[in-house]
């Protein structure tokens, strides 16, 4: 069987990398792909029609989408009135994650543990309710934003900066939601589901501030770390009872078409969980941590997924703790040069996992493309022996700029 994965970051490589250790790099196809992902090929994901042509052509059968574009766009339905099967959630499952007013109204109706929330139309209204919190509060954009539409306030200054920075990107008649800002400690919980079970992945942690000690602005993330220790069996069952079951229920009542990755972003305050949003995918940097720690067969696990029965699988994870740190261009988020050559990555030792996010190969020179590089992944008994793994190959690999956070696993979770 001949797999498709859609996508073209760390994640996607991972994905494909985990394929291809069990059908064989021959059989995997990655779309666009990147430069270091074997069997790239640069088709525009949005163009069904030429994504169908291609997996024709090269008789493919299934498909794994990776990000969340193309799942909000309607991939999934597209494909399901085709012979190929697809892995990943309908349009209007997907809304959980491309529309935040949509998941926090699915979230109060099935009394899903989040924090409290309002909903508005228009800048001046969402203003005038979020000074009478003083300031102290989150305000969500309502669509997909590559992460850059929440804005994190503790007072009326950084409230008012987050309301001009929201009107130059958007105009005045936006739909935001003004929400209770917590304070605690953030998991991803990620899993695999059939629409009526989930099966759950080990949790991680993402690092998504640029600068150590978490400050610097937000970016997609600058490294992960799986399983996290201290997350017990009572947190566990708070996270089943109050989120994942009622997510269950909802998806079941609302009749959502969905089979594919479930990823819970969870905040932990004072040992009481809540959801601060869904996501529909994988999420990036924590599949490059999670795939390596997954001992049992993706496609197996995939058409349990599709056949409806996955109720029926137990995963199984490798023991120890997987440590990914992200190199990132000098810049990013903001603006960053490209095209600028990649070295020594042969050199790197063979027991470290080199997952390319924003890399092309022109004329077999490797340079980078983009604000995330490179993930580098190491595997150890203990945390601190994974993160010492990437951390003493790190030096051998250079490129003009090259950035990355020294305290990836490093940060002190008080809420578990
Ligand atoms: P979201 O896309 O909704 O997960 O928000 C992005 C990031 O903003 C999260 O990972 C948190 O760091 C932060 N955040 C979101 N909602 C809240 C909240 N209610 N309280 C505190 N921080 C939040
Ligand atoms: N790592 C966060 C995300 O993929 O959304």
């Amino acid at each position: 069987m001949k797999i498709a994965v859609i996508g073209s970051g760390g994640r996607e490589h991972a994905l494909a990398w985990k394929f291809a250790q069990s059908r064989g790099w021959d059989n995997v196809f990655t779309l666009p792909g990147n430069g270091g992902i074997p069997n790239s090929f640069p088709i525009n994901i949005m163009d069904f029609d030429a994504v169908k042509a291609f997996c024709i052509q090269h008789d493919i059968s299934m498909i794994f989408v990776g990000p969340e574009q193309p799942l909000a766009a309607g991939m999934v339905d597209y494909f399901r009135k085709t012979e190929i099967k697809i892995f990943g959630p309908t349009q209007k499952a997907a809304q959980l994650e491309a529309s935040k007013v949509f998941a926090k109204y699915f979230m109060q109706k099935y009394e899903v543990s989040t924090a409290r929330f309002k909903t508005f139309q228009s800048i001046t209204e969402a203003k005038k309710y979020a000074n009478t919190l003083d300031g102290f509060c989150v305000i969500k954009f309502d669509g997909l934003a590559a992460g850059k539409g929440v804005f994190v306030c503790g007072n009326l200054s950084e409230l008012a900066a987050a309301f001009d920075e929201i009107l130059v990107t958007y105009g005045e008649n936006v739909s935001l939601i003004v929400e209770q800002r917590l304070e605690g400690d953030e998991i991803s919980i990620i899993g695999f589901t059939d629409g009526k079970s989930v099966k759950l992945l080990q949790a991680s942690q993402d690092h998504k501030q640029l600068l150590e000690g978490d400050k610097g602005p937000n970016t997609g993330g600058m490294g992960a770390f799986s399983p996290i220790e201290g997350i017990d069996p009572v947190l566990m069952k708070k996270i089943h009872l109050r989120i994942i079951k009622p997510t269950l229920q909802g998806i079941s009542e609302e009749q959502m078409d969905y089979k594919g990755m479930i990823y819970f972003g969870i905040m932990v305050e004072n040992g009481i969980p809540y959801l601060l949003e869904y996501n529909a995918r994988f999420g990036d940097p924590e599949t490059e941590v999670l795939l390596p720690a997954l001992k049992t067969d993706l496609v197996t696990i995939v058409d349990a997924c599709l056949n409806g029965n996955l109720s029926d699988l137990e995963l199984e994870f490798e023991t120890g703790f997987f440590a990914d740190v992200v190199l990132v261009s000098r810049g990013y988020p903001q603006k960053y040069a490209k095209g600028l050559p990649i070295s020594g990555l042969e050199n790197v030792n063979k027991d470290i996992l080199i997952f390319h996010a924003g890399t092309k190969k022109i004329n077999d020179v490797l340079l980078t493309d983009g604000g995330r590089v490179l993930n580098i992944v190491g595997h150890g008994a203990t945390l601190d022996e994974s993160l010492q793994k990437v951390y003493n190959q790190i030096d051998k690999i250079h490129f003009e700029g090259m950035n990355y956070r020294k305290d990836i696993g490093r940060r002190k979770n008080e809420n578990f």
